[in-house]
């Protein structure tokens, strides 16, 4: 039976049809980066499922209910209750988005020298402990790391990897995170069965621990549908259960808040909380509104409730897992089973051809964007293959992200994503490597600058 679109379209965007003229010159001028495409060159555009969902009608009326106060005002008492009712934490502190409250906790919680722990650390994550001058660790379970090997919650954290760094190195870990759902390994969800052991474990090494809460109720929706006895649950109990386990939160709104814009800290520890509130107002704004206005509040208070629907949350995930359908019946690899918020092509497996360092996920991502248009997102060396020594080494991934922006694609647009994909796979053997002719130290897959090697990719 088809899962039909849970929603009525009753505001439309035009998309500009480009040629491949076009979009050949549009490359070049962006230094083959998509980052630095204009978006109106963008057909379907997938480089992202961060603030770029669509709105839904409750949301834009609540925006006409914000109220613009600095201090108190109603729109962040609505958010307040909201944020505290899903998640239980004593502290809500609004932030404009996710990274935000990244730098804002770990400049109040890290000393230089420190260490975080989690499954993987989102690159913007892993950016701001690092900034901090402490060291950021990943120890997802190896399953992980097979992108074609299934397992249901391949996100979940190498409980006994976690045990022995804490056994050895314990007096630097300043704090335990876990990304539900783990986006860096392929949208991947967390049991709570795992976030249980985590929460045992930080009891017995007397660690705090975090949740990067970005994905909770797509993760929600996961444990579900595949951990034994969470069946009859809804996913806001999931929810629920799973903020309990933990010391607080950072979230981005911007995916599960189903708005464009917004995030936030939420924490019990007072003193930390406090800490954070400082910091908050030095750099963000007065803590009832923390870089947001007042309608963005509403917003996020509107979708927070909307995104716990289970007819929202069938369709999202399925609407992933048809697209994924599709691409496994061309023979293209992905990162198995498919995630919750995109669909990770693995481009070493696509384009063996290419070497790790020749960067297969940009020519992968050039060539989407070249044959159809599609703007997709690598997740590979050009994002991580820069170490904090400086020293290039090969991702253990090499990934092309598809996100889906939320409620804004129909069908007909992902079948078109599908077609291009399998028109690419065809092509796969012109597609040659690329290599850097510019990049930042640090977060360098936002401005890089690339240029192809040999054949292939804009040279055709
Ligand atoms: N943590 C995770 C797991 C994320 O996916 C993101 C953002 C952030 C933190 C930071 O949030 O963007 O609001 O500052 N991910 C986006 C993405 C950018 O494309 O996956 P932010």
């Amino acid at each position: 039976m088809t899962i039909i679109e849970p929603f009525r379209i009753k505001a439309v965007e035009p998309i500009r049809f480009t040629t491949r003229e076009q979009r050949e010159k549009a490359l070049l001028d962006a230094g083959y980066n998509v980052f630095g495409l204009s978006a109106k060159d963008v057909i379907i555009d997938l480089l992202t499922d961060s603030g770029t969902g669509a709105m839904s009608a409750a949301q834009w009326g609540a925006l006409m209910q914000g109220d613009e106060s600095y201090a108190g005002s109603r729109s962040f008492e609505r958010f307040e209750s909201v944020v505290r009712s899903l998640t239980g934490y004593k502290h809500i502190i609004p932030t404009h988005q996710g990274r935000a409250a990244e730098r804002i906790l770990f400049h109040s919680a890290l000393q230089p020298g420190d260490l975080v722990l989690n499954n993987i650390h989102f690159d913007t994550t892993r950016a701001n402990i690092e900034y901090e001058g402490a060291e950021a660790r990943d120890l997802v379970i190896p399953e992980a790391r097979i992108p074609a090997l299934i397992h249901p919650f391949k996100g979940n954290m190498h409980i006994a990897a976690l045990e022995a760094v804490l056994r050895a190195e314990g007096d630097r870990v300043s704090m335990v995170m876990v990304t539900v759902t783990n986006n860096s390994g392929g949208g991947q969800p967390v049991s709570l069965e795992n976030i249980r052991a985590i929460r045992e474990i930080c009891n017995r090494y007397d660690k705090r621990f975090f949740i990067d809460a970005c994905r909770f109720a797509e993760n929600s929706w996961f444990v579900k549908q595949r951990e034994a006895g969470q069946e009859g649950r809804t996913p806001r109990e999931i929810a629920r259960e799973m903020f309990s386990l933990a010391d607080g939160c950072i979230m981005s709104a911007k995916k599960d808040g189903l708005a464009n814009i917004g995030g936030f800290l939420a924490l019990n520890d007072d003193a930390l909380a406090q800490k954070c509130r400082n910091l908050l107002i030095l750099t963000e704004g007065f803590p009832t509104y923390g870089g947001l206005a007042g309608y963005d509040l509403e917003a996020i208070a509107q979708g927070l409730e909307e995104v716990l629907d289970e007819d929202y949350l069938r369709y999202r995930v399925r609407t992933v897992e048809y697209l994924a359908e599709k691409l496994v019946d061309a023979g293209i690899p992905i990162v198995q089973p498919p995630g919750g918020h995109a669909v990770y092509i693995d481009a070493a497996a696509t384009l063996p051809h290419i070497k790790p360092l020749e960067f297969p996920g940009i020519a992968l991502v050039n060539a989407l964007y070249l044959e159809g248009g599609i703007r997709a997102c690598e997740i590979g060396s050009v994002m991580f293959g820069l170490g904090a020594d400086g020293k290039e080494r090969p991702a253990s991934l090499e990934l092309v992200r598809l996100a889906i922006p939320r409620r804004l694609y129909t069908q007909s647009h992902i079948d078109y994503v599908g077609d291009i994909a399998v028109k690419v796979k065809g092509d796969a053997e012109s597609i040659g490597g690329m290599r850097i002719t510019y990049a930042p130290n640090v977060l360098r897959h936002f401005t890089a600058r690339f240029e192809p090697v040999g054949v292939g990719v804009g040279r055709g």
